[in-house]
């Protein structure tokens, strides 16, 4: 089933005692009958906390990477087992600065996807083309390569564990939003895409997000389309006003 969903990422913000603040702020403030999916990705460090913090609540708690690996000798990282055994059930992969800062590339993003699905975990699956790709007309081309290169190797079956969230590179954090009509017309390509390789059931069934620069006065008309299922938010999600805003602008 399409689910409504409004996801924050957090990014590297929030330091613990900032992180209940915000959580306790958003229990306050969440409407009970939203109809809304509400997932909120804090830090690695703080995620035991949120987890807690939100337990009596709807709101979901995702982690913002995970390692492909099992265990072992990888200094640094965090495992799909550790944030299971946390109560973490949600990961986002695939986001432009994991690409690009990190350098994660289509094949190992493909292989922290298979891991997190052999765990049961839900992928918050990021991809989206840079400025220079749509200048060039090439951002249709760019989507259908991260998406058939990083997400397309999964079964039919996993599709129920994916949500998708196109978020444009030149759109995130610059406060240039991509218009409705651009938005609009990029999920359909990507419904498309993903039909022709699964078929019109799953197509019709994943959720797909947009990210970039969302804010409440344009989240209502980005929405309002009809393959736009929600919004992956970034800076907005640190003012619960904002993200509150966002959230019942469905
Ligand atoms: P902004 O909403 O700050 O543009 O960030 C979007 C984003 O990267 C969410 O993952």
């Amino acid at each position: 089933m399409r689910n409504k969903i409004v996801a924050g990422n957090w990014k590297m913000n929030k330091n613990s005692e900032q992180t209940e603040d915000l959580l306790n702020e958003l229990i306050e403030k969440m409407p009970i009958d939203t109809e809304v999916k509400v997932i909120v990705a804090p830090t690695f460090v703080n995620l035991s906390s949120a987890v807690d913090h939100l337990q009596f609540t709807s709101i979901e708690v995702a982690a913002q990477n995970v390692h492909q690996s099992e265990s072992g000798a990888f200094t640094g990282e965090i495992s799909a087992d550790m944030l299971k055994s946390v109560g973490v059930g949600i990961v986002i992969l695939g986001h432009s600065e994991r690409r690009a800062i990190f350098h994660e590339t289509d094949a190992l993003i493909a292989s922290k996807v298979n891991t997190a699905l052999e765990h049961d975990m839900t992928v918050i699956f990021c991809f989206g083309e840079e400025l220079k790709d749509r200048q060039s007309k090439n951002h249709f081309n760019i989507v259908e390569n991260q998406l058939r290169d990083g997400l397309f190797q999964i079964a039919a079956k996993d599709w129920n564990h994916i949500v998708l969230a196109y978020e444009p590179v030149w759109a995130i954090g610059t406060g240039e939003t991509a218009s409705p009509e651009q938005v609009q017309e990029m999920h359909e390509f990507i419904r498309e895409t993903v039909r022709k390789a699964y078929g019109s059931d799953i197509a019709e069934d994943v959720s797909i997000l947009y990210g970039g620069s969302v804010k409440p006065d344009n989240a209502k008309e980005i929405f309002s389309k009809p393959d736009v299922d929600g919004g992956l938010i970034g800076g907005a999600a640190l003012k619960v006003d904002d993200f509150i805003a966002i959230v019942t602008a469905f």
